[in-house]
């Protein structure tokens, strides 16, 4: 291209620069009189946060600090997301990190572009780069929200209203950012749906989808349904997915109570966690899942993808939302429809990442007929759980109850540790059912000493295991020990990550004697690495 040609096509870029909406307001800066409690980067050197606490009302709040575009440097950035947009061309093969191959890309069309668009520092095409990154391939304004991995949930009830995120330490607290105007709102909302390969529109406002990375959207669009307008809550997937081991370190799970799943799952237990919202109910389900053999063919049922299992065999089903108008459901694929197919597939275990409907009532008929099953509810403890399990949609026999063998309630508490409150995930009892309503609590935990105390004594599962296996309860009993030495060891050692985690539970399924030996012996464990999916 010569060079004339080429000021022409950046003058021509110039002259529609004019329709270019008004640039979004920065963030708010931290609020006078408050104090800054903690500041730490989310990207240097674009994006800090200082959690910020009001001297009046003791709230806190969190607030994002991030490099702005002057004006200068915003009316090129203009000029080259457009270049930017017109002449990226689409990779040819499947890329894996589609962040990094902007950004190469991206510095490429720069290096062409940047004297005929003015002189700018260095420093300024830092930051042209960081925003055309953040707004094409990222999140656009939350981007910095999703870098901060003590960010569970971000939630924006809607126009010119602070977006709150749940933060680890803080819990839920107001931050600086808001969109001021239904426009910008709606096209971020537009912009992340279609990142998720999904449609939303006024015919259809609401959508649940799954962002690239995992993280599960929720959109309810326009004034459709949320008269304060678009509204939209992002539930953060953790890249490296917590494993038993993290939950033991956290507290959630006692060394003890891993081992009582551990064995209940070799043996088919059928398992189901109740909780509240954001309990920790699907993180809960997918570590024990994580405990079940290796080979077993597991099918995994959900409405949005949650769960991650190391397993070979494992299928992930997904529901699909319908593609008709006015509720007429065509086209919709159900979590009853998927539970329904998946028995075709003769899985050992069916796990359904949530039941609220019908679906449960196929689960069981699944239990009935010999597979293993798991799934979470959301329910404040068994009697409610079962009291819906029992009654319409789910409708399911009080006789057919006990075939969930075990149920987990799971709670968000508050502990005092080193001086600091803090909420933590604690699984508040563990129930066999061995009749209708007849329960046997095998692990409590106690808030005021936050430890557990089993009563294998109680257990049903356990004697159902011995007469199964044909070992003694004491038997059992001892093999609980040696898995609690197993994961112990795993503790001691650091080996937390779910894919080593599973290795070594791997291992001990299939060489159980050699890998207790080697762990009482204090020698190294080489797992031998399974055959795992990415
Ligand atoms: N045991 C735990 N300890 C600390 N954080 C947890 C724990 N379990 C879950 N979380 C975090 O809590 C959030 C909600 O967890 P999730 O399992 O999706 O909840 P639910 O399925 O009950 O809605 C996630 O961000 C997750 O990382
Ligand atoms: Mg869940």
């Amino acid at each position: 291209m010569t060079t004339l040609r080429l000021r022409e096509r950046i003058r021509s870029k110039f002259r529609k620069r004019k329709q270019v909406a008004v640039p979004p307001p920065p963030p708010r800066p931290i609020p006078k009189g408050s104090k800054i409690v903690e500041r730490y980067p989310l990207y240097e050197p674009f994006a800090h946060v200082a959690i910020v606490q009001s001297p009046k009302t003791g709230e806190y709040k969190y607030v994002l600090d991030e490099l702005q575009l002057d004006p200068l440097e915003r009316g090129v950035y203009d000029r080259i997301l457009e270049i930017l947009l017109a002449e990226i061309e689409s990779p040819k093969e499947e890329i894996l990190d589609p962040r990094k191959f902007f950004a190469e890309e991206a510095k490429k069309i720069v290096d062409k572009y940047r004297i005929s668009l003015g002189w700018l520092p260095d420093v300024s095409w830092y930051k042209i780069l960081y925003h055309a990154e953040r707004d094409l391939v990222g999140f656009g304004r939350i981007d910095p929200f999703m870098r901060d991995p003590n960010i569970e949930d971000i939630s924006c009830d809607g126009v010119n209203k602070p977006v709150y995120v749940w933060h680890r330490k803080y819990e839920s607290i107001e931050s600086n950012l808001e969109f001021g105007s239904d426009e910008e709102l709606d096209n971020m909302v537009v912009k992340l749906v279609h990142m998720a390969r999904k449609h939303v529109s006024s015919a259809f406002p609401i959508v649940d989808a799954s962002l690239p990375g995992k993280h599960r959207l929720a959109v309810c669009y326009r004034r459709e349904v949320t008269p304060f307008g678009t509204a939209f809550t992002i539930r953060k997937f953790r890249e490296d997915p917590y494993s038993i081991i993290d939950l033991i370190n956290l507290g959630t799970f006692s060394e003890e109570m891993a081992a009582y799943f551990w064995i209940c799952l070799e043996n088919r237990a059928s398992i189901m966690v109740l909780g509240g919202t954001a309990a920790g109910k699907t993180t809960a389900l997918n570590t024990l899942a994580c405990l079940i053999k290796p080979g077993s063919k597991i099918i995994t049922i959900e409405e949005t993808a949650e769960l991650n299992l190391p397993h070979e065999n494992w299928v992930s089903l997904i529901a699909r939302q319908s593609y008709g108008l006015g509720g007429s459901g065509i086209g919709a694929v159900t979590l009853f429809d998927l539970v329904k197919t998946s028995m075709r597939h003769r899985p050992d275990v069916l796990i359904v990442g949530e039941v609220r409907g019908q679906e449960a009532y196929v689960l069981f008929q699944a239990l009935a007929t010999g597979h293993g099953g798991m799934c979470t509810m959301h329910a404040e403890n068994l009697d409610s759980a079962v009291k819906r399990l029992t009654q319409k949609p789910m409708d399911i026999a009080p006789a057919y109850i006990p075939l969930m063998n075990i149920v987990l309630s799971i709670q968000r508490v508050h502990l005092i540790k080193d001086n600091e409150k803090k909420a933590y995930r604690r699984i508040i009892t563990v129930n066999e059912i061995a009749d209708y309503e007849d329960y046997k609590c095998v692990f409590k935990w106690h808030p005021t000493k936050d430890s557990y105390s089993p009563a294998f004594d109680k257990s049903v599962m356990l004697s159902a295991i011995s007469e199964r296996v044909g070992a003694s309860k004491e038997e059992l009993l001892a093999e609980i020990k040696r898995r609690r030495d197993v994961l112990h060891w795993m503790r001691e050692r650091d080996i937390r990550s779910y894919r080593d985690v599973a290795a070594i539970i791997a291992e001990y399924y299939a060489r159980s004697e050699k890998i207790y030996e080697k762990i009482l012996a204090g020698e190294e464990v080489e797992a031998i690495a399974i055959s795992r999916n990415p």
